[in-house]
C-alpha cells in the first residue's frame, strides 16, 4: 500500500514537474510568435559598456525601449538598472525584460579566495556556500546574470588566468562546477537571492599554446573528451542556465563558430537547454583569428554553429536581417536561438519579477559572509615545508613582519574583484598586530610592491629582521599579475623579492615565506634560505584574519594543491595525470646534469623521459598539502578484486592522527587504467574523502566507484571500459600511496 502512494505522489510531482516545463515552453513559442524580427535580433544582444562605466546612454535607452537588447552588462547603478528595466518592461514592443550580468567570480563586495585557492580547500560544500553568498550580494545589486563558474583545466601556471580556474584535474573541476552552479542558482533560479550561472569559457580555452593567453589550442579529441570538456559536462549535468564560449580556436575552428561544440556535444550530445552566450567581442574576433572574412561572415558562421547571444560586439545586430534575407540563416534557426534565451528568462522568473524584488534581505558584508570568507580563506592555505616546525608561532615573542604583500589591501583580494573594494580588507599586518600586541611586531614593507626593483629599504628590513626572533615574509604578485590576458614566461616572484629574502638570510632568523599569489612560483632555489612555505593565493577580504590564525597555530592547515607546482618554468606543461611514455624516468636511471661524468659516453645516462637540469619530479605533486600534525594510512583492502563492467570498485582503508591536535586530511583515490586501446594517464584521481581526526584518533575511509567511472573517450568519442589490470592508490597525493591492483573483466 505504502509503494502505491509514494508512486502516486511521485507520478503527480513529475506530472507539476512537466507542466511547469510544458508551460514555459508554452509561454516561450507563443512569446516567440509575437515577436518582430527587429526583436528577435534584439534578444540575441548582450550590450554594455566596459567593466568601470557609471552611465546608462539615450541611445542604449531607446534601442531597449524598441526591444533591440536582451541583455546588458556591468550596469552597476541599481537605480538606473530599475530604470532601464522598467524601459524593457513598460515601453517595449513585447515587454520582454532584461538580464543584467556582471563577472562575478570569487564574490561581489564579499571577497572570497580566488578560486585556484578555493580548489585547494577540496571543500565542494564551503564552495557551494560562497557562490550563494556571491549571489546573494549580487542580487541585492541587481545583477541576476553571474559570468561564473570558470571551469578551464590548467595544465599551465604561465597562464594568467590559471587563478580563475578549478586547477588541473577534471574529476575535481566537475564536482566544483556542481558546487558553484548549486550555490549561484539553488534549486529555483526564480528564488530571489539567486542568479543565473555561465559555465566558462566553453571549450579548451586553459590549453592556450605556450600558456599565452587567447592562444591557439590543439589537442587530440580523447584529451579534449577525457580533461577539457569533463567539468563543462558536469555543469549541463548541474544546470547551468548559460554557457560563454572561449576566445580561442579549437583545432583551427573559433569557440564562437564551433558547431561541433555548440551543436554536436553540447546540444545534439549533452541536451543542454539553456543559451550560449559569446564571450567580450569574440564573435568579430574571429576576423582576426582568421577564420572570417567580415562582421557578416562572422554573424553568419557564429549563428550557424549557434551561438545565441553576442556579448558586445554587433556583428547579429548588423547582419542577420540581411542573412536571413539572402536565406543563409532561417527563421526557424533565428526563432531557436530566441527561444533558448526566452526559456532562461522565463525560468529565472524575471516577466513576473523584473525589479529584484526581495533583494533588500541581502545584505553585503554581513558578519556571517565575512565569517565565511575567513573560513574559506584558512582551508585555501596550503602548507608547503615547515621545517623543524618553525611553524605554529606558540613560543616566539618578536616577530619581524616584512615584504610587499603584507599590507597590500587591494593585492590581497586577487583578479577579478570589479565590486570589491581594499577598504573592506583586514591585512595580515593589522591582523598580525592584534593577535600579538603592535610591540611584539617589527614591520618593514622592504619592498612597496611585488614588481618593485628597488633596495632603498633593504636596510630597514634587515634591522627588523635582527631583531626579531623570526621572520614572516608575505611575498608574491599584485593582483593584476594574473587573470585575463596577464601570463608570465617567468614565475618567479617579480621585482626584487629574491634579492630581499637572500638579504634577510643574513640576519640570521628563520624565515616563513607566505606567498599570495594567482599561480604557483617557482620558489626552488629559495628553498634553502626559508624554513617554511605557506601558499595563499589571493586570499581576499580576510586574508589577514585568517593567515594570522594559522601562522600562530589556532587553526590547522588542511588545505591541498589543484595543481602541480613545478620547480622550473621549463618544466611547463607538467601535471600529475600525464601518460607513462615508453621511456618513463625513474630514480635509478636518471643522472641530474651536476652529475654527469666528464666526456660521458652517449648512451650512458639512461634514456629515459625527463630534463638533465629539472629532473622528472615537480616541486610539489598535485593533491599535496601539510598539517600541523600527521596521518598514517593503514593497508587498503579492495572488497572484490575481479570486477564487472557494472559492479562497483570498493575500498577501505584507515587513517590515523598520529600527531597532538586535531586535524583534517584529504583521503585521495588514485586509479591507473595499465593497458587499454589508448594510453591512460599513470593515475587518475576517482574520489577524496577529507576526514576531521582528533589526536590519536583513526577512521574508516570507504570509497564506492562505479566501474564504469573508470572509462575514458577515444578519439572517435565512444566512451569505453575496457578490461584488463588497474591500479589504485588510496594516499595523501599525487605521488604518494601503496599501489595495488584490480581486474575488469
Ligand atoms: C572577459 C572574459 C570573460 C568575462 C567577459 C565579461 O573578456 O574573458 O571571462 O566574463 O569578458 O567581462
Amino acid at each position: 500500500m505504502k509503494q502505491l502512494y509514494f508512486f502516486t505522489i511521485a507520478f503527480f510531482l513529475s506530472l507539476a514537474g512537466f507542466a511547469q516545463t510544458d508551460s514555459i515552453e508554452h509561454k516561450v513559442n507563443a512569446l516567440v510568435q509575437k515577436m518582430s524580427l527587429d526583436e528577435k535580433v534584439g534578444q540575441l544582444c548582450l550590450k554594455g559598456t566596459s567593466s568601470r562605466s557609471k552611465g546608462l546612454s539615450d541611445e542604449l535607452k531607446d534601442q531597449v525601449r524598441k526591444g533591440l537588447v536582451g541583455a546588458i552588462l556591468n550596469l552597476t547603478d541599481t537605480a538606473l538598472v530599475l530604470q532601464i528595466q522598467k524601459i524593457a518592461v513598460e515601453e517595449s514592443p513585447n515587454h520582454i525584460p532584461l538580464l543584467f550580468g556582471r563577472d562575478v567570480i570569487h564574490g561581489y563586495k564579499t571577497i572570497f579566495p580566488i578560486p585556484l585557492g578555493l580548489a585547494a580547500s577540496w571543500d565542494t560544500t564551503l564552495i557551494e556556500k560562497t557562490s550563494e553568498i556571491a549571489a546573494n550580494e549580487s542580487y541585492s545589486r541587481c545583477i541576476n546574470w553571474t559570468f561564473a563558474p570558470m571551469v578551464d583545466i590548467c595544465r599551465d601556471p604561465r597562464w594568467g588566468r590559471i587563478a580563475e580556474s578549478p586547477g588541473e584535474d577534471p574529476y575535481l573541476a566537475s564536482i566544483f562546477a556542481k558546487a558553484y552552479i548549486n550555490g549561484f542558482q539553488g534549486n529555483n533560479l526564480a528564488e530571489p537571492g539567486r542568479i543565473l550561472a555561465c559555465a566558462k569559457h566553453f571549450a579548451a580555452y586553459g590549453a592556450a599554446e605556450g600558456g599565452r593567453d587567447y592562444n591557439t589550442v590543439s589537442i587530440s579529441q580523447n584529451t579534449l573528451r577525457n580533461i577539457y570538456l569533463k567539468p563543462f559536462k558536469s555543469s549541463v549535468d548541474a544546470g547551468a542556465a548559460t554557457f560563454m564560449t572561449s576566445f580561442n580556436d579549437l583545432n583551427g575552428i573559433p569557440a564562437s563558430g564551433n558547431t561541433f561544440l555548440l551543436k554536436d556535444v553540447l546540444r545534439t550530445e549533452w541536451k543542454f537547454r539553456g543559451f550560449v552566450v559569446s564571450d567580450w567581442n569574440s564573435v568579430t574576433e574571429m576576423i582576426p583569428h582568421g577564420y572570417c572574412t567580415d562582421e557578416k561572415d562572422a554573424a553568419l558562421k557564429a549563428a550557424s554553429a549557434g551561438l545565441d547571444m553576442e556579448m558586445t560586439s554587433q556583428a547579429y545586430a548588423h547582419h542577420l536581417k540581411t542573412l536571413i534575407a539572402e536565406n543563409k540563416i532561417t527563421i526557424a534557426e533565428l526563432d531557436e536561438m530566441v527561444k533558448n534565451i526566452l526559456r532562461i528568462k522565463f525560468r529565472a522568473g524575471i516577466f513576473e519579477n523584473p525589479y529584484f524584488e526581495g533583494r533588500e534581505k541581502f545584505a553585503l558584508l554581513d558578519p556571517a559572509s565575512l565569517a565565511l570568507a575567513k573560513s574559506a580563506a584558512i582551508k585555501s592555505f596550503v602548507l608547503l615545508k615547515n621545517e623543524k616546525n618553525i611553524l605554529p608561532l606558540t613560543v616566539q615573542k618578536k616577530i619581524a613582519v616584512i615584504g610587499p604583500l603584507a599590507n597590500a589591501p587591494k593585492e590581497q583580494l586577487g583578479t577579478w574583484i570589479f565590486d570589491g573594494n581594499k577598504n573592506d580588507s583586514q591585512t595580515p599586518l593589522t591582523a598580525l598586530r592584534n593577535m600579538y600586541g603592535t610591540e611584539n611586531i617589527n614591520y618593514v614593507s622592504g619592498l612597496t610592491y611585488s614588481r618593485d626593483e628597488s633596495q632603498a629599504i633593504f636596510d630597514q628590513a634587515y634591522k627588523a629582521a635582527k631583531k626579531s626572533e623570526v621572520v614572516l615574509f608575505f611575498a608574491g604578485e599584485e593582483a593584476i599579475l594574473s587573470g585575463e590576458a596577464h601570463s608570465r614566461a617567468d614565475i618567479r616572484l617579480p621585482g626584487a623579492q629574491e634579492e630581499l629574502i637572500k638579504r634577510l638570510y643574513k640576519a640570521g632568523k628563520p624565515i616563513v615565506l607566505i606567498i599570495m599569489a594567482g599561480r604557483p612560483i617557482v620558489i626552488e632555489h629559495l628553498l634553502p634560505y626559508i624554513s617554511a612555505v605557506v601558499m595563499a593565493w589571493h586570499p581576499g577580504t580576510m586574508a589577514g584574519p585568517a593567515l594570522a590564525d594559522v601562522l600562530s597555530g589556532k587553526e590547522n592547515f588542511s588545505g591541498k594543491l589543484p595543481v602541480t607546482w613545478p620547480k622550473t618554468v621549463g618544466q611547463i606543461p607538467i601535471y600529475y595525470n600525464h601518460t607513462n611514455t615508453g621511456r618513463p624516468a625513474d630514480s635509478t636511471s636518471f643522472v641530474g646534469i651536476k652529475d654527469i661524468p666528464i666526456e660521458a659516453w652517449q648512451s650512458s645516462l639512461g634514456n629515459t623521459s625527463h630534463y638533465l637540469d629539472a629532473g622528472y619530479t615537480p616541486q610539489y605533486p598535485f593533491g599535496y598539502g601539510l598539517s600541523y600534525t600527521r596521518f598514517t594510512y593503514a593497508k587498503t583492502t579492495i572488497e572484490k578484486n575481479t570486477l564487472t563492467k557494472v559492479d562497483s570498485l570498493i575500498v577501505t582503508t584507515t587513517v590515523t592522527n598520529t600527531g597532538n591536535r586535531i586535524g583534517t586530511e584529504t583521503v585521495q583515490l588514485y586509479v591507473q587504467d595499465v593497458t587499454a586501446s589508448l594510453v591512460r594517464p599513470v593515475r587518475e584521481l576517482k574520489a577524496f574523502a577529507q576526514v576531521e581526526l582528533k589526536a590519536g584518533e583513526t577512521k574508516t575511509v570507504r570509497f564506492a566507484i562505479a566501474v564504469s567511472e573508470l572509462g575514458f573517450y577515444n578519439n572517435e568519442g565512444i566512451y569505453l571500459i575496457e578490461p584488463g589490470t588497474f591500479n589504485l592508490w588510496v594516499s595523501a597525493n599525487a605521488a604518494d600511496g601503496f599501489k595495488q591492483s584490480f581486474e575488469v573483466k
